[in-house]
């Protein structure tokens, strides 16, 4: 459970623990977590995820899940901080003190320590092959190359940024892996440029959102898993139809001419694709923010830590 980026990364960490392990998972809001009456016993574990360790949902949402006998892990930034006290066990991303109120190198570091998490749960359990479990561990140890490579497109995407500084709306799609990478593009534009963006599962949109599509939406696709490419395709046309201008970010040969920017990542395994994929959107957010003026540091009505509901 967690709020905000961090309940982002635990979607992901859904999709990792349940693959490499199949353990069922449940990605809670803690916000609304505390307020029912969850089926929750001493047979459960709780992953409590914050950055700052200090989110007051967060925090009730773990002493409550303590109170039925969970067993509680935490993974949070901030050393020392409540949430890690309150906590049975867990681990610490180490990724430094993140300044900016958006959260971006804590959803890497995050989406990274949930990765471990699964292989070593993974490994004890015996659910995944030894040749398997050491091609994604090596894997692993390439992403932060991987991640610099994309970095190498700062320019590209400064560039880019000013077609969109006028844009009102953005709907933000994927499937599988890169559902939660477009739930968190949309949040980072959302916080830091004030722009109206949404994330939606890609195939959802003709149970309703793709009535919002008209000349000119912008509509942002990720594709990462070479098992939905097709499908998401599928699903962009759709929009592509209707007179979106669709920007998609890939790591797979996407041939769909009526993609109108297409930024290209480095290849990883699907399930490590979100720690590179979303850095394009963190690197736009930032620079429309900037375009138009806006301190991407201390974005208006947000706070870095919320201590009260
Ligand atoms: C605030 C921040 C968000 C963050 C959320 C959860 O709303 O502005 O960027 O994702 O809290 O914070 P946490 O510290 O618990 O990860």
């Amino acid at each position: 459970m967690a709020c905000g980026t961090s309940w982002h990364a635990a979607l992901i960490g859904k999709h990792l623990i349940e693959s490499f392990c199949r353990i069922p998972v449940e990605v809670e809001y803690a916000s609304e977590f505390r307020y029912r009456d969850p089926v929750i016993d001493s047979n459960d574990v709780v992953i409590a995820i914050s950055q700052s360790g200090e989110t007051a949902d967060t925090l009730a949402a773990v002493e409550l899940a303590k109170s039925r006998g969970a067993f509680i892990y935490g993974i949070c930034n901030a050393i020392g901080s409540s949430i890690p006290r309150a906590t049975h066990t867990g681990s610490y991303i180490h990724v430094g003190p993140e300044i900016g109120v958006a959260s971006t190198k804590a959803f890497t570091g995050q989406v990274t320590v949930l990765t471990m998490l699964a292989l070593t749960l993974a490994k004890e359990k015996k659910t995944m092959d030894e040749g398997q479990y050491l091609a994604i561990v090596k894997e692993l140890g390439h992403i932060p190359d991987k991640m610099k490579e994309v970095l190498k497109l700062n320019d590209r995407i400064a560039e880019l940024s000013k077609i969109f500084t006028y844009a009102h709306n953005f709907i933000y799609l994927g499937r599988g892996y890169s559902y939660p990478v477009a739930l968190e593009g949309a949040l980072k534009l959302k916080e830091i440029s004030y722009i109206h963006a949404e994330g939606y599962p890609a195939a959802e949109m003709k149970h309703g959102p793709i009535a919002l599509i008209e000349k000119g939406t912008t509509v942002i696709g990720t594709i990462t898993d070479p098992a939905l490419v097709d499908k998401s395709v599928s699903n962009l046309k759709e929009v592509i139809t209707r007179g979106a201008k669709v920007l998609v970010v890939t790591n797979r040969d996407v041939r769909a001419s009526d993609i109108d920017t297409l930024i290209r990542v480095p290849e990883t395994h699907p399930l490590l694709a979100p720690a590179v994929s979303i850095l394009p959107y963190q690197l736009l957010s930032y620079y429309i923010a900037k375009q138009n003026g806006l301190d991407v540091d201390k974005p208006r009505n947000l706070a870095k830590s919320v201590t009260v509901e």
